[in-house]
């Protein structure tokens, strides 16, 4: 038997140690998905309260129920700070990772390359290493690879590695991690094979590509895309209340053309981990081929914007109804940068709140995922549900589209709303929409 065809036989027979570094939002699910899928799992995460947490079954991530925590450490799953614990031995190790910017929008490895230098340390023969954290095309060759070859070790024969960008997307119900199709580009024919081997047993549909530059571009193709459709419509919606159009209207009528249109909509900035940050890798690494992304460099200019768009149409709802923004109430109503889930990465409520303050507005904000935010060195309180604080702003402003805000009774007892998410769609108030 061949050492691929006995590697595969231990993943069938579950005898594969597998190991994950980063156990945030893309790491712990993935972990838990092989735990509960009988393999013996160990996490490792520098964080300490996280590996706390974790060890007492208390998930942190929304769409992890502490339930998923507690059954897989019964199944013998161990969340660790130290490598010796998580790597020594791993068969496989899968990296999940940040991989954000730095204050010049530049490329920050600094976590990628940490973590391939402590793999390096334990690497054993027939290891696979699988890259997850998105990045530019060239990472997994260019910076990986090296890292985990000292030593005169060679990818595809000492070892395995591949690239497999991650495409969860927080709060969907529908899609998790076992029904959305996974992409892998293997630095060999024999990488690949092994990493699309081992995650098939906990991936329904897996999308094999030529390489991990394929792999790479690929989950670029897909933020981008987003990044671009997003910064689009919310152009248009600058224009269309300038024109006195209702842009949500208009997106309405032409999601009923039933082929050539997806609907994007737009709304206060861009949040989260990726859209926001992935595409400047992109543009980055392009520049090193004497290439201006353009697209990627617009799209960030009026997503940009629209923080500021936000804070001059609270100014114009509120000297419309005679007062002005310097002293008046302000509440925001959501803070997280997305609906029902608690991820403060990027927020656009963390750009509007302080541009509302420079400006001499009194903020508030309630949100029941989000008990206080940083901001400016300072910490703020969430203001709760109960004490039905709308009742008291004179500008209601809605950043994050909740499910659990009573949006009729908010519609009824504001003197004004600016909601920037047509959340109070159908419903009778003094509302200003984006
Ligand atoms: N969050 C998403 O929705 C999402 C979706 C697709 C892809 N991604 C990508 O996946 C990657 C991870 O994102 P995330 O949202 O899970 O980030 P996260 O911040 O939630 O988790 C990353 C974890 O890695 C840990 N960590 C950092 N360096 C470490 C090291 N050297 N050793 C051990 N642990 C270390 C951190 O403490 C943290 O807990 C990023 O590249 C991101 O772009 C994220």
């Amino acid at each position: 038997m061949d050492n691929i065809s006995q590697l595969k036989k231990r993943i069938d027979e579950r005898d594969f140690k597998i190991s994950v570094i980063g156990l945030g939002y893309v790491g712990l699910p993935l972990a838990l998905a092989f735990s509960q899928e009988g393999f013996p799992v160990s996490g490792l995460d520098k964080d300490p309260r996280k590996v706390k947490a974790l060890n007492e079954g208390k998930s942190y991530v929304d769409d992890i129920p502490s339930l998923q925590v507690e059954y897989s450490l019964k199944k013998g799953f161990l969340a660790t700070t130290r490598e010796t614990e998580a790597l020594a031995g791993a068969d496989a190790v899968f990296i999940c990772v940040p991989t954000p910017l730095t204050k010049t929008k530049e490329p920050d490895l600094s976590y990628v390359v940490s973590a391939g230098k402590s793999i390096s340390r334990f690497l054993k023969l027939g290891e696979l290493v699988v890259l997850v954290s998105t990045t530019y095309p060239g990472t997994t060759e260019e910076v990986l690879q090296p890292l985990l070859e000292k030593g005169g070790r060679k990818a595809g024969s000492h070892f395995f590695l591949a690239f497999s960008p991650e495409r969860v997307d927080p709060g969907n119900k529908k899609f998790n991690i076992r029904n959305t199709p996974k992409v892998v580009g293997g630095v060999t024919p024999a990488c690949a094979e092994l990493a699309s081997f081992l995650l098939s047993t906990i991936v329904e549909r897996i999308v094999p590509v030529s390489s991990p530059r394929v792999a790479e571009m690929t989950k670029l193709l897909e933020n981008t895309y987003r990044v671009v459709n997003i910064s689009l419509v919310n152009e248009l919606a600058q224009l269309s209340r300038r024109m006195k159009v209702d842009i949500w209207e208009v997106i309405e009528a032409a999601s009923t053309k039933p082929y050539g249109f997806t609907p994007f909509y737009p709304g206060p900035g861009m949040g989260g981990h990726c859209i926001p940050i992935d595409p400047f890798y992109l543009s980055w690494k392009a520049r090193a081929f004497d290439f201006n992304l353009r697209f990627v460099e617009l799209a960030g200019e009026i997503n940009d914007s629209m923080p500021y768009f936000v804070v001059d149409l609270v100014a114009e709802a509120l000297n419309h109804e005679g007062k002005p923004l310097k002293g008046s109430k302000v509440l925001i109503l959501g803070a997280s940068y997305k609906q029902d889930i608690s991820d403060l990465r990027e927020s656009p409520a963390l750009k509007i709140i302080p541009l509302l303050e420079q400006r001499e507005a009194r903020v508030y904000y309630c949100d029941p995922l989000v008990p206080t935010l940083e901001l400016g060195g300072g910490t703020m309180k969430s203001l709760s549900l109960s004490g039905k604080p709308w009742e008291e702003a004179d500008c209601v402003l809605l950043l994050t589209a909740h499910k659990v805000f009573p949006y009729k009774e908010i519609a009824s007892k504001s003197k004004l709303i600016v909601d920037t998410r047509n959340a109070f769609k159908g419903i009778e108030g003094n509302i200003w929409r984006l």
